[in-house]
């Protein structure tokens, strides 16, 4: 028998403004080819949001985990999605997650599948074909690309399916409905290929969401889990999806492979519970390399 359970965390950034010994203590457990990776974004913004990201992956681990968060080491696959470099005695929990960052949000959704005591033993063939997994996304609900809506729909034709553009078009949706319809398609589009790992290197037009229409994507009552999927024309009943609305302007949806779990919310952390003492924080080096990422620039 194996046990599930599943995270689902949010950060707003949009009020921190990392003094030096604070950047210095995230930076201190972040490893060292992700710093060289870090460095290379040309805004703090940018900067900031995927190394949050990269801090709620270690608090996942470390939590669900007998692993300390300093110590908690991640690789990336072919495709760069991130996973646990887990020690091999300790193979009976498994660790599914996935984070995302668009504006001042950064999300992680995990979940953490445990084999029960003597289940093991019991049936020593793993089913790997019902091995549990998840993607995750966030997106702003805003249009700012410059052209008017319907010549920027017009683009992105062949990214949704004709039923996609039906919903996304309807003569009822005004033109914000239509901007939040789109976000919405194109989140679970990016969940559903997170999960998978392959980004966004598929044919997006085969991927046919149903959006739950029983009530409103609002912040309160979200998220919604009657969403539906077909793929090449055939039902995807191995997923399940939710649709969350974080704040009016921000959606974000989660794909859960082989898994589908109790309602609930993203709950909302903020960035001291990602802060840990170290020593390594008065690294000299540390200190420069953190002094150098406060110099970048903000975004407008
Ligand atoms: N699959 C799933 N998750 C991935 C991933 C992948 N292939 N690659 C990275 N991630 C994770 C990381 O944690 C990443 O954070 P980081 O950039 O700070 O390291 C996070 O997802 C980014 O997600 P998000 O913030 O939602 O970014 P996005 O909306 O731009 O989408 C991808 C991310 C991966 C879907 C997109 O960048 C993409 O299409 N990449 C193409 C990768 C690829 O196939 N390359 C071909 C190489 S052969
Ligand atoms: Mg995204």
């Amino acid at each position: 028998m194996v046990q599930h359970k599943c995270t689902r965390w949010a950060i707003d950034l949009a009020s921190w403004h990392p003094t030096l010994p604070q950047l210095a203590q995230a930076v201190a457990v972040i490893q060292s080819e992700e710093c060289e990776r870090l460095m290379k974004f040309v805004f703090l913004d940018d900067f900031l949001s995927s190394l949050v990201g990269r801090l709620l992956m270690r608090k996942f681990v470390s939590a669900h985990s007998d692993v300390d968060y300093k110590d908690v080491r991640f690789a990336r696959d072919a495709r760069g999605k991130p996973y646990w470099l887990q020690a091999e005695d300790k193979c009976r929990k498994q660790l599914s997650f996935n984070v995302s960052h668009q504006g001042k949000f950064v999300l992680l959704a995990g979940i953490s599948s445990e084999t029960e005591m003597g289940a093991a033993d019991a049936a020593p063939t793993t089913n790997t074909t019902s091995k549990v997994g998840v993607g995750v996304d966030v997106m702003k609900i805003e249009y700012s690309g410059g052209k008017n809506l319907a010549d920027f729909f017009r683009i992105m034709k062949r990214k949704f399916s004709d039923s996609e553009w039906r919903y996304i078009r309807h003569p009822q949706h005004n033109e914000a409905d239509q901007v939040k319809a789109f976000m919405r398609h194109w989140c679970l589009k990016e969940a559903y290929v997170k999960e998978l790992g392959v980004g966004i290197t598929v044919d997006l037009q085969k991927i046919s969401f149903t959006v739950d229409t029983t009530r409103e994507l609002d912040v309160v009552t979200s998220p919604l889990t009657g969403t539906t999927l077909r793929c090449n024309d055939l039902p995807e009943n191995d997923f399940h999806f939710e649709e969350h609305l974080l704040q009016p302007k921000y959606c974000a949806a989660i794909a859960f492979k082989n898994y589908k779990p109790e309602f609930g919310k993203f709950e909302f952390l903020n960035i001291e519970q990602l802060l840990v003492a170290t020593e390594k924080a008065s690294d000299v080096e540390i200190v420069e390399y953190c002094r150098k990422a406060l110099n970048k620039r903000r975004k407008a």
